[in-house]
């Protein structure tokens, strides 16, 4: 088995900083990302769950190298992607790839299929267009499309085959990674499944690694391997998929769980409702972020951050995690 390590991410973190005021201009620093440390092997899937805004795409921003972190950094293949040389960049770029939410919105009305998935290989190999084409129509074969829709425009086809033609172009460069933020919420809820399963049969095919954020734990449960679950930018649980779901230990994944039909029993039995709305990632509460929220909320929660501490098979933010055990 290959042990190899596709990706090794330390600490790392985004700010964004936010110009408010009319009159008085003053900055804020708004902590999308903050202190995720993690690694992805070859043919197995990390997943990155939470609410809207807790930072998700932003991690899929820096993993794919659109953006610079602004503390930490990360390898793919032991090469560091933040300190790397531009041609070091270029080469690591092709090796991680993504696959959006929007099948519509993703993809080039105006060019044919077959083109859109030769661009990769145009700006990036020498090949000559009768290989470029042959390599296509293989990647369609292999995400269940046929060859006569080789030229056919993205609008001829459902939003289920558009999402096959999004995750053949990202699989043209043979990458070694995946990046696939929220690929089948867009999707209708029968054709989640069969496009899930493309994925885990692509994955083990090509022995690739998958970065799979989603906000639905059932969608989750389903392909992962690992999972991390964030809050306000910041991991707040992590570890095996099997030891979360089974028994989570941190109050805001037992809410989302809780939350979720179909998980086992035993992690819903923690029945805890989530109250009250995310706060403000401009303003987050001191303490633990989570505390305005939590029903086992003591004054040790007001007014000191938990640290990701491991507590039995898991990594865990919070400080009363052993009663939960
Ligand atoms: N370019 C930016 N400038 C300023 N703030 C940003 C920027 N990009 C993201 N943010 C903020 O960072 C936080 C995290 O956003 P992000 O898009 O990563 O969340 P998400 O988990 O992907 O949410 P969703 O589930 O809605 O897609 C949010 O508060 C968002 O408003
Ligand atoms: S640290 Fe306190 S407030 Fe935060 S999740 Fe744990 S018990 Fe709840
Ligand atoms: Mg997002």
């Amino acid at each position: 088995m290959n042990e190899k390590t596709i990706i090794k991410a330390t600490e790392l973190a985004k700010y964004y900083t936010i110009r408010e005021g009319m009159l008085i201009k003053r900055s804020l620093t708004l902590k999308a990302l903050d202190g995720a440390s993690f690694n992805i092997k070859p043919g197995k899937t990390f997943s990155v769950v939470g609410e809207s805004g807790c930072g998700k795409s932003t991690l899929a921003r820096l993993i794919t190298m659109i953006e610079r972190p602004t503390a930490g950094d990360f390898e793919v293949g032991g090469i560091n992607a933040v300190t790397g040389t531009s041609q070091e960049m270029k080469a690591l770029r092709k090796k991680v790839q993504i696959v959006f939410q929007d099948p519509y919105g993703s993809l080039n009305p105006r060019k044919k299929i077959g083109s859109i998935l030769e661009e990769p290989l145009k700006i990036n190999t020498d090949l000559n267009r009768e290989e470029r084409r042959e390599q296509s129509l293989a990647i369609m074969g292999k995400v269940g499309l046929s060859p006569e829709q080789y030229r056919r425009y993205p609008h001829m086809f459902s939003g289920g085959q558009r999402q096959r033609i999004a995750v053949a172009r990202a699989l043209m460069l043979n990458p070694d990674l995946v990046v696939a933020d929220e690929p089948v919420s867009a999707l209708d809820v029968s054709v989640q499944a069969q496009a899930l399963n493309l994925l885990m049969d692509l994955q083990e095919e090509m022995n690739l690694a998958y970065l799979f954020i989603s906000h639905d734990l059932s969608v989750v449960r389903l392909i992962s391997d690992e999972i991390m679950v964030m809050y306000l930018g910041r991991p707040v649980e992590q570890g095996k998929k099997e030891v979360i779901f089974e028994n989570p230990l941190h109050p805001y994944t037992m809410a989302l769980l809780a939350a979720t039909p179909h998980v086992d029993k035993k992690a819903r039995k923690k029945r805890i409702l989530l109250k009250g709305e995310i706060p403000s990632p401009l303003d987050p509460p001191p303490g633990c972020t989570f505390h305005l929220r939590c029903n086992y909320m003591t004054n040790l929660c007001r007014e000191n951050q938990p640290r990701l501490r491991v507590v039995g098979e898991r990594q865990v933010a919070c400080h009363h995690a052993e009663k939960f055990c």
